[in-house]
C-alpha cells in the first residue's frame, strides 16, 4: 500500500478495473500496522507498513519480510545500511502511522522528534511504546514490480507489557475486539 502517484505504480498494461478490485479486496484483509526504520551510512529513515508478515520461527534465526515501494527513502537506506527494526505500532499510536506514512508532509528527520527513541544491539532505531520490536538483519532483497521484498533475520525481539496492536482495514484504522466480548 503507498501513496505514490498512479504512473509511477502502473504498468503500461496494466487494468485499472482489476487494479480497483485487487486494492478494495486488500483493504478488506485487516493487518497490524509497523513502522520500518533504519540508521546507518544510508542515513536514518522510517516508513509505516503494512506487508510485515512472518516467515519463519525455525532456521538459524526467526524470519520476517516487509514490501517497502522502491522510491520510499526508508528501502534505499535499509538496502544500504543492511539492518531494520520493525516495530509494531500499539493501538494508540495512529498517529505515528500517520506521521511515518509522510502524512502531513514531515519530511524524514523531524519525524523521528516525535517519539521517544533508543538503539537496539545492532544501533537500529526501536521505538518507545511499540507492542512489539523485530530488530533485524537484511538477509535478501528482491525487486518485484514497484516493491522490494525484504527479508530480515531477526537477531532480538523487545516485547512490550501492553500486546494490544493498532490494526488497518478497510481504509480506517482499527484495534482487535475479543469475539467472546472480553
Ligand atoms: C496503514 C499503512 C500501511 C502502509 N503499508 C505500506 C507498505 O507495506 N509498504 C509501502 O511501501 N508503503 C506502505 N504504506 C505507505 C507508506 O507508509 C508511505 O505513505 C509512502 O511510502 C510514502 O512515504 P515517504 O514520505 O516515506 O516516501 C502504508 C501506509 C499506511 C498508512
Amino acid at each position: 500500500m503507498s501513496n505514490w502517484n498512479a504512473s509511477s505504480i502502473w504498468g503500461e498494461g496494466m487494468d485499472q478495473d482489476l487494479r480497483n478490485r485487487f486494492l478494495e479486496g486488500m483493504s478488506r484483509a485487516a493487518t497490524f500496522v509497523a513502522v520500518a526504520t533504519t540508521d546507518g551510512p544510508g542515513g536514518r529513515c522510517g516508513v509505516t507498513i503494512s506487508s510485515l508478515t512472518s516467515v519463519s520461527a525455525d532456521g538459524d534465526h526467526p524470519s520476517l519480510l516487509a514490501c517497502i515501494h522502491h522510491m520510499s527513502p526508508a528501502a534505499t537506506a535499509i538496502l544500504k545500511n543492511r539492518s531494520f527494526c520493525a516495530n509494531l505500532l500499539h493501538e494508540g499510536q495512529q498517529d505515528l502511522a500517520n506521521l511515518f506514512a509522510g502524512r502531513g508532509g514531515t519530511d524524514q528527520a523531524a519525524r523521528f522528534d516525535h517519539a521517544a527513541w533508543d538503539s537496539g544491539p545492532l544501533g537500529q532505531p526501536r521505538l518507545a511504546g511499540a507492542t512489539a520490536i523485530f530488530e533485524c538483519r537484511l538477509a535478501t532483497a528482491m525487486l518485484w514490480e514497484t516493491h522490494h521484498i525484504m527479508v530480515g533475520r531477526v537477531m532480538a525481539v523487545r516485547l512490550s507489557e501492553d500486546p494490544k496492536a493498532l490494526l488497518y482495514g478497510q481504509r480506517a484504522y482499527r484495534k482487535a475486539v475479543h469475539l467472546n466480548g472480553d
